[in-house]
């Protein structure tokens, strides 16, 4: 989607459809002449959120799309109104489109949020992913959306809709490489789509093979992807936006592209759904993509860890002992519990490269499923201020975690009997054991985990990648630059 900024009167707009209020149609019907036939249209239209009315008019303005119940609203409401916008919108035969909606009264939100909110929805609802329909389904027609900012606010609205272009390409590759079946979606396929970025001069992107990770004493890795016939790589992307001497922010994804859950195998029901095993490297890809496209001003490091959890006469057994590239020893109980291994490793390796923050992001545990559901990332962190800025670029975006604890008392779970630790705690509090056990492969540097078991993708119906949490990183992203 291409979205651009539109300013000047809307009276003397010309559009094949302009998607706004039922109070501003109503007055660009009046002066374009259209006044009868849009008073006959509207007679049982009620103004409310959740109703929409497509109306066809004579003249420049050839349809008026109505969005029920944005005159006036709260933030909350103006994001639904702005998904049934963007559905109801995206299903018109029209290849661009009027957008003004702006200047809906929401208490304590400016136009640049508006603007915001409004492009992640159309973003969304304009992504489809049918490659593997033989026969194709027609794509909707919605190329170009031009957004009516009111002259005051339209550089700071100018910049939102730059920054959403941004978004928007990142989150479509995000979406891409989830929805991709995972005979394709490799971690060798995941590597080709980072050296993608590289066609960028400020961004370098490397990599190390099995080889070079055994060098590295990286066993938990290792001890995940030694079962599969598809050999694991950990990922590296610098991108070097900022000053030369900054230390990076660094993105740690959990790129785990099928788990089946190793020798501790999973039941079959829904484990389909273990392609979406590497959201949290799809988010981390996505997000960077979405800084180099913005050109934001930044050095961004972005590991990804990437291997496929199988089960095979070469894989790891409940019991087997390794050695992480920290030097510190694991007792594998569960072999489903293999995103820690292969993250522990990556959080070794990214403190290699000093960086001021690191933030991981992985589908990490159906316990986080439990405590949350779907709506929140589940988030956990060793420094006040970082958890804070995530849950207010989370906020903002609409793309909310909510901060679990990482207390001491958690930690005695991880207790072995013969190693420094077990991969997995007891039964209760999933997602915080599974943090602690992160949480002992990072020093002093700010550290933030987002667990995105329930909110990287839907089930059922729908299933499919929600771009999660692409928005929330990316707007930190920004507001650090
Ligand atoms: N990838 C799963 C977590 C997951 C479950 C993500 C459902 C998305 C949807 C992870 O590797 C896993 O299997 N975790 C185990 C941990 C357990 C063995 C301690 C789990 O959650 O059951
Ligand atoms: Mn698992
Ligand atoms: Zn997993």
């Amino acid at each position: 989607m291409n979205f651009t900024l539109a300013s000047g009167e809307l009276t003397a707009a010309r559009t094949p459809c302009l998607m706004t209020s039922f109070q501003a149609a109503k007055k660009i019907a009046k002066t374009s002449g259209n006044q009868s036939a849009f008073n006959r249209a509207t007679q049982d239209f009620k103004d409310t959120i959740g109703n929409t009315l497509c109306i066809q008019m004579e003249g420049a303005i050839a349809r008026l799309l109505i969005i029920g119940g944005t005159s006036e609203t709260t933030a909350p409401n103006y994001a639904k109104a702005c998904d049934v916008a963007a559905r109801t919108l995206i299903k018109l035969p029209v290849g661009q489109a009027l957008v003004a909606l702006l200047d809906c009264k929401v208490k304590g939100k400016d136009a640049p949020w508006k603007a915001q909110t409004l492009l992640q929805a159309i973003s969304h609802a304009a992504y489809q992913f049918n490659r593997y329909k033989s026969k194709p389904i027609p794509p909707h027609q919605l190329k170009r959306i031009r957004i009516q900012a009111p002259t005051k606010s339209s550089p700071s609205v100018q910049r939102t809709i730059t920054l959403g272009n941004a978004l928007d390409a990142g989150m479509a590759l995000t979406k891409d490489l989830g929805n991709e079946p995972p005979n394709v979606c490799t971690p060798l396929y995941l590597l080709a789509e980072a050296r993608k970025m590289a066609r960028n001069p400020k961004v370098k992107v490397s990599h190390l093979d099995e080889k070079k990770m055994l060098s590295l004493g990286m066993g938990a890795f290792m001890a995940v992807s030694q079962g599969s016939d598809n050999p694991g790589r950990m990922i590296i992307i610098n991108y070097n936006g900022g000053a030369k001497n900054q230390a990076p922010i660094a993105l740690v994804g959990k790129g785990i592209t099928f788990d089946t859950g190793g020798i501790s195998l999973k039941p079959p029901p829904t484990m389909d759904e273990m392609k979406y095993d590497m959201g949290g490297a799809a988010a981390v890809l996505g997000a960077t993509k979405a800084a180099i496209e913005a050109k934001l001003p930044i050095n961004l490091l972005t590991i990804v860890a990437a291997a496929e959890n199988m089960p095979s006469g070469g894989a790891t057994r409940p019991g087997d002992i390794v050695t992480t590239s920290s030097g510190k020893t694991v007792e594998i109980l569960n072999t489903d519990a293999e995103g820690r291994l292969v993250l522990c490793d990556a959080l070794t390796h990214a403190q290699t490269f000093k960086p001021r923050t690191i933030i991981d992001v992985a589908t990490l545990t159906g316990a986080c499923i439990m405590a949350l559901g779907s709506h929140a990332s589940g988030l956990f962190a060793n420094d006040d201020a970082l958890a804070d800025d995530l849950l207010e670029a989370g906020q903002d975006t609409g793309d909310r975690s909510w901060r679990l604890p990482l207390w001491d008392d958690y930690q005695a779970g991880l207790n072995s009997n013969f190693a420094d630790m077990a991969n997995v705690g007891g039964r209760g509090a999933g997602s915080v054991t599974a943090a602690c056990f992160l949480s002992r492969f990072v020093d002093d540097t700010p550290w933030a985990h987002l667990d995105i078991a329930g909110s990287a993708f839907y089930s059922g119906a729908n299933k499919g990648s929600s771009g999660r949490p692409v928005p929330m990183l990316f707007k930190y992203l920004v507001n650090q630059s």
